[in-house]
């Protein structure tokens, strides 16, 4: 296991959110290397006892103070600017003296500058490796770009491309359901299975993300990797085992089975929404500022056919948005109706799909929807009535999911970083929504906050979602 981890960003939002307590976490848990540090390293002109003096009041006092000690005391600072390369190489030499883990937590626009300067410095000599937050690019051919820079550098088996859905214990979850079930494994293709539905809404706005947002909107944000990943898991064929090339080698054979957007479909595929101002949990919210970039989502609504035999015909929606009136991620496979009824009129009238939904955030918890006649007279056997099985998830501890990412970083697993071949797939089909939307003018809709979405985006929620969670729009 590499004990040398060099943050790059570690002033930044997600370093604050995430990365620190995430480190804390393990430290407390005695999961690090016994030497372990960290060089963090940023623009702003901080020392080792500055940044660490700033780094304790942002970590709060939800911690053990002689937890947080600790950490501190293993944390160097080290101010650098990531796009001159030679001054890069000129400060960070001297940690190149053991294999060391570099985390890129920086806007894509400086990875290949940091890689070049990184190489300088010998911090990407073999083992070292190094880990990307996404976007990797802005679409395909900014991604190529940027691979290129890194396989310059240092070959795929080091680098370790990072989409946080992939640390989430309840995502690793759907793998374990769909593939430890018979139940699941039998029906889970096209015969049985009518539609997918994915969804990641969000009660969070863009707040302070104006710039960023405006150049990626939802589509790129979240689409082109976390959705994509979730619809690649519960897409894929069953891998021959269950190590890393050959899961990822089955997602990426689903991606590049989506069938790309035209500008035709655009119209009956997709839906594009931007919050204005509402009310999201009783709190009165202001609406996206575009600063003109008028042609920007906050909310968008895709339906996606996958053009292989497993899957072919079957919609899979994905929907994703700021601002709605619940924080929901979750995965709902609605079923065929059965061949052939039985049952009288009545029943027929209330028979509901059978459906499993799969909760993942903000609880974890799993529905199957059935019909019975349990819920009926005890002497009506055929009188049917929907029911459900409903299980709540209570993980043993609930960990940051950058927890187990980092340590999967530290050790070598690449099983949860996403491959080059799978990047550039997802990237493929993300250009094709992006064109078709060029192409047919597919126009942004408003929505007020708190709401699901634009009335256009109706046809893409299913109606577990706006029942269970709130009010329709
Ligand atoms: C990030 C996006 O990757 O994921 C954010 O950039 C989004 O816009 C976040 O809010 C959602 O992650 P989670 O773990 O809160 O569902």
């Amino acid at each position: 296991m590499h004990d040398s981890l060099l943050l790059f960003g570690a002033t930044g939002d997600l370093a604050q959110r995430y990365l620190f307590p995430s480190l804390l976490h393990l430290l407390r848990d005695r999961l690090l290397p016994d030497e372990f540090r960290v060089i963090a390293i940023a623009r702003s002109e901080h020392d080792d006892a500055s940044f660490r003096d700033w780094l304790r009041e942002r970590l709060g006092d939800d911690y053990d103070t002689s937890l947080v000690d600790e950490l501190l005391r293993r944390i160097q600072y080290v101010p650098v600017d990531l796009g001159d390369a030679d001054a890069m190489a000129a400060s960070l030499s001297r940690f190149a003296d053991r294999p060391a883990v570099s985390y890129l937590s920086t806007p894509p626009n400086l990875f290949a500058s940091a890689c070049r300067g990184l190489k300088a410095a010998g911090l990407l000599e073999a083992p070292s490796r190094l880990v990307l937050e996404k976007p990797i690019g802005h679409d395909l051919a900014s991604a190529q770009e940027i691979d290129a820079t890194l396989k310059s550098a240092l070959d795929e088996s080091r680098i370790f491309r990072i989409d946080h859905y992939l640390g989430k214990a309840p995502v690793q979850n759907l793998l374990a359901l769909r593939l430890g079930n018979t139940l699941l494994e039998a029906t889970w293709e096209r015969r049985w299975i009518e539609s997918v539905d994915i969804i990641v809404a969000e009660t969070a706005g863009v707040d302070g993300r104006e710039g960023y947002y405006a150049d990626y909107g939802a589509l790129r944000d979240m689409v082109q990797n976390h959705m994509l990943q979730l619809l690649a898991l519960i897409a894929m064929e069953p891998p021959a085992a269950m190590d890393t090339d050959s899961i990822r080698d089955e997602k990426r054979k689903v991606l590049r089975a989506l069938r790309p957007m035209t500008a035709a479909d655009a119209a009956a595929d997709s839906v594009r929404g931007r919050y204005g101002p509402g009310v999201v949990d009783g709190q009165a919210v202001q609406g996206f500022k575009h600063g003109g970039h008028e042609d920007v989502e906050t909310f968008v609504g895709l339906r996606a056919w996958i053009d292989n035999w497993r899957w072919a015909g079957v919609p899979f929606r994905l929907v994703t948005g700021k601002r709605m009136p619940s924080r929901t991620t979750e995965v709902v496979v609605t079923f065929k109706p059965v061949t052939h009824w039985l049952f009288g009129p009545g029943e027929r009238k209330r028979a509901r799909a059978n459906q499993l939904r799969v909760r993942l955030q903000p609880e974890e918890t799993i529905e199957l929807g059935l019909m019975g006649s349990l819920a009926a007279s005890e002497w009506a056997a055929n009188e049917l009535q929907p029911m459900s099985l409903d299980l709540a998830m209570l993980p043993p501890k609930r960990r940051i999911a950058y927890e187990r990412l980092m340590i999967d970083a530290l050790k070598g697993d690449q099983t949860l970083f996403v491959r080059d071949d799978e990047v550039e797939a997802a990237w493929r089909w993300i250009d094709s929504v992006s064109a078709a939307w060029r192409e047919a003018g597919t126009p942004v809709r408003d929505y007020p906050a708190g709401s699901w979405g634009p009335a256009e985006a109706q046809p893409f929620l299913p109606r577990t979602l706006t029942t269970h969670n709130g009010r329709k729009s």
